[in-house]
This record gives structure tokens, sequence and C-alpha cells, in this order.
């Protein structure tokens, strides 16, 4: 028979349940104990934003789990469950309004957050994999939010949805087949409603857990937060895996804090945010329209705001290209940028001349702003050829001072690889677009001002 495991140092028994909870004491502790260098700690270097993204998806599921005590996903009783929320449950509007406030904030934050861990080149090796959980879970937050987005059964929530489910129709081959499997049906009806709400409240978040488990584990043993030291290396805390596991890569144990400090100012932005979404429930409660009407749509028919860009796209473009070639394009730029060296590479040597030493990035950079320009006046995108026409002077910006000696902000442009020019781009147009969908759009998708009503 084998013998029990030995516990170094005593002489029982591993079969004793009290040694396994001081074990999992001792490897939390040490978890826990785990030391980061106090640079890495500054707001400068992640502004909080992963830690509040996460601070919204706790807001989320707390209020989530709190709203499905009141909810049933069936028709008509959804939309009337979401009247009682308003004015008959005690303080049922806020708990709605928090769930909702957080959702848009938790989408806004992830945005802002990638291109935080972007511009800091927080992806480079040998956090590669993060980045690419990173962005399954960008995609999974849109996910989670928009299947939310029908459950009240309100004109806006049956509209938002259907608009949604036409642009995955619009892919060839599987789209009419994918439109059927998650509609459960041809129109948004309850099974909609159904899957809609297994969806939302089991199968994103669940999702969001494991993702989110995944991404912060990889932080830990990839040495934690991007942070370079004088000379352009990275830095490595002694303890962390990488260092241990014999890495070229340089370690630093000076100044070093642990990691409930960490925890400590996290938590404190978390309240933060907490308090701001909550003053907002109490300014503006979260939206409620009459009940969803399938025979009257409302002119324009609009998605969550964090679809309008692609809504916008779709006045200018075929469904095809602006619900599948584009969004495709886009997914596989974001899981390719960490293994894109070409476009991420600046000079070594003198980086500061970029230009005059590879004009052929600059001359990439141009012809790739010059195609779109071209395509975005073929179909007038107006609004679309901003983003363009701003990279355009700050390209031109940045190769003026590869003729002269140049400082500050130019010589700062000058030095940037071909990936900051794209998503530079690509932000761009993700917020004009999103805007422009969002406030200058009324009926027949035709141009407002929004202060004119
Ligand atoms: C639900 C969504 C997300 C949550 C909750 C989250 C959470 C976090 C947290 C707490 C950190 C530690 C640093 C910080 O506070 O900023 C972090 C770092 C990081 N995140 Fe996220 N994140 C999310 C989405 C994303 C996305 C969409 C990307 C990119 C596509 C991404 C890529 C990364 C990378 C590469 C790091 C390491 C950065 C570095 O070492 O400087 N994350 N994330």
């Amino acid at each position: 028979m084998a013998r029990p495991l030995e516990v170094p140092g005593s002489s029982s028994s591993l079969h004793n349940p009290l040694h396994a909870v001081v074990r999992w004491r001792e490897d939390f502790q040490r978890m826990m104990s785990a030391r980061v260098i106090e640079s890495q700690l500054g707001f400068r270097v992640t502004w909080y934003l992963g830690a509040l993204t996460l601070g919204c998806f706790t807001i989320q599921l707390t209020t989530g789990l709190l709203l499905m005590l009141y909810y049933h996903p069936s028709i008509p009783q959804g939309y009337a469950d979401m009247k009682d929320l308003e004015f008959v449950v005690s303080s049922g509007y806020m708990l709605r309004s928090l769930h909702r406030w957080s959702a848009h904030a938790m989408v806004f934050l992830v945005f802002i957050h990638m291109a935080k861990v972007f511009y800091r080149k927080g992806y480079k090796p040998p956090r590669e994999l993060n980045w690419i959980v990173g962005v399954f879970l960008l995609l999974a937050t849109l996910l989670l939010s928009y299947t939310g987005y029908l459950l009240p059964w309100d004109q806006l929530s049956y509209w938002g949805t259907t608009v949604g489910a036409n642009i995955i129709s619009s892919i060839p081959i599987v789209g009419a087949n994918l439109r059927f499997y998650l509609l459960g049906g041809h129109t948004v009806n309850a099974n909609a409603l159904l899957r809609f709400y297994v969806l939302h409240t089991m199968m994103f978040p669940l999702l969001v857990i494991v993702l989110i488990s995944i991404h912060l584990w990889r932080l830990h043993e990839d040495g934690g937060m991007y942070d370079l030291d004088n000379s352009g290396n990275p830095i490595i805390p002694e303890h962390s895996a990488l260092a241990l596991a014999d890495s070229p890569i340089k370690v630093e144990e000076e100044k070093t804090l642990s990691y409930r400090e960490l925890l400590f100012r996290e938590i404190i932005g978390i309240e933060a945010l907490a308090v701001v979404l909550f003053v907002m429930g109490l300014l503006w409660k979260a939206p409620l329209e009459e009940l969803a009407n399938p025979l009257h749509t409302p002119n324009p028919a609009k998605a969550p705001w964090y679809f309008t860009g692609l809504q916008e796209l779709l006045h200018y473009f075929p469904p095809f290209v602006a619900g599948v070639i584009l969004p495709g394009l886009i997914v596989s730029g974001l899981f390719f940028i960490p293994f894109s060296p070409v476009f991420d590479r600046v000079t070594t040597g003198d980086a500061k001349q970029w230009f005059r030493r590879k004009p052929v990035r600059m001359v990439v950079a141009a012809v790739l702003i010059i195609v779109l320009s071209v395509l975005l006046v073929r179909v007038h995108a107006w609004d679309a050829l901003l983003p363009a026409v701003v990279v355009t002077i700050l390209l031109l910006l940045a190769t003026e001072s590869a003729s002269g000696p140049a400082r500050g902000f130019r010589s700062w442009l000058s030095s940037r690889p071909l990936s900051f020019w794209i998503m530079t781009l690509f932000l761009m147009e993700a917020v004009v677009l999103t805007a422009v969908g969002t406030l200058f759009r009324g009926p027949s998708w035709a141009w407002v001002w929004p202060w004119r009503g």
C-alpha cells in the first residue's frame, strides 16, 4: 500500500484536511506576498484601466444576480418585471441603472484598456498569449452586453437586437443559419428571449470569468505590468516565473512592494468607480420605452452605441463588406499585433530617423491612407474621411522632421512604428463613426444635429 505524503517538518499525513487548509493558505500567501516593482504601480503605467474593467464586471455580476430574483424571461412578463423594478421594488430602479451603466462602462473601459496596453507595447514577448486572451475578452464583453440588451423587451431592445441579428445574416453561406440558431426562429421572439437570457446570465459570464482568470494568471506569470528600464529592457521582478526560468531579460528587485499594496490601490479605484456609477444611476435612470412592438419599426432603429459605428459603415458599404469583411479584418488584425515585427520595428541606432532611414515605411503608411481615402470618397463617407485627414497631417509632421533637426512632438512622431499609425487610424475611425452613428443620425439615417432634437 502507498504511504501517505509527509509534510516537511511534520510527522502527520496530508490526509488530514486541516493540513490541506494550511497548505492552501500558504500558497495563497505566497501569491499575495509576491513583490511588484514600485514603478509598475504608478497610475501612468496602467491608469488602472484593467482593474476598473474588472470592477465593472464585478458590479454587473452582483447586480445581475439580484436582478435575476425579479426577472422572468418571457413575453410580456419580462417587460412587466422591468416596470415593477422601476416603480414597485424598493431601489429597483437603482439596481437596473447600476447594471446598465456598469455594462456600458465595461465596454468603454475594455476598449481604452486595450489601447493603453497597445501604446505601452504590453503585447510584447512574453505577453503575446495574454494579448490574445485579451482580444477574446473584448469579444466576450461585447457579446455579454449585446445579449443583455434584449431582456427588457421594450422597443429599444427589440429593434436594437433585430438590427444586430440582421448584420449576422449577411455572413455568406452560414449567416442565415447562424441567425436562425441564435434567435431560435426567423424573427426576434419568445425563443430568442430565452436564448439570450441563457447566454447573458450563464454562458457569457462563465466565459468571461474563465478568461479573466487566465488573463490575471498570465499577468502574474509574465512578471506583472510591462515596463522598460532606461536602456529599453523589460523590467522583470525577481520572483516571477520568467526570471526564474534563466531568462536573459533584465531582473530588477529594487524598490518593490507587495501585491497587497497593488490590490489596495486598485480597490480604491474600483470604489471610486462604484460611486461614479451610483451618482449616474441617481441622475439618469436606465431607459425603458414602450413594450416591444414587432409591427412598428422605429425610425431610425439603432443598435447599442458600441455597434452604431458598424451601423454607420452599413450606411456606406454593402452588408457583407460592412458586417463581415471589415469587422473580420479588424479582429484578425488585433490577433496579429503581437506577431507583426515588420510593422512594429523602428530603425535600430537612431530611432528618431525612422522616416529618413526607412522611407519605405512612410510610403506604405501613405499608400494605405490614400487607398482608404479614395475608397471613402467613392462611397461619400465624409465623416470616416476625417480621421484619415488627421493621420495624414500627423504623418506630414513626422516626415518633415526627417528633413531637418526635429525636437519634441515631431521627433517623437517620426520614431513611431507602422503599427502605431495603423492602430491610431483604426481607433480614430472607431470613435468618429460611433459618435456620428449614436448622436448625429436621425430618421432614415439622415444627418441631424443632436441639439435640434
Ligand atoms: C474584461 C476585460 C478585461 C479585464 C477585466 C482585464 C484586466 C486586466 C488587468 C487587471 C490587468 C493588469 C493591469 C491593469 O490594471 O491594466 C490587465 C493587463 C493586461 N491586459 Fe487586460 N483586461 C481585459 C481586457 C483586455 C483586452 C481587450 C486586451 C487586449 C486586447 C488586454 C490585454 C492585456 C495585456 C496584454 C495586459 C498586460 C499588460 C502589461 O503587461 O502592461 N486586456 N488586464
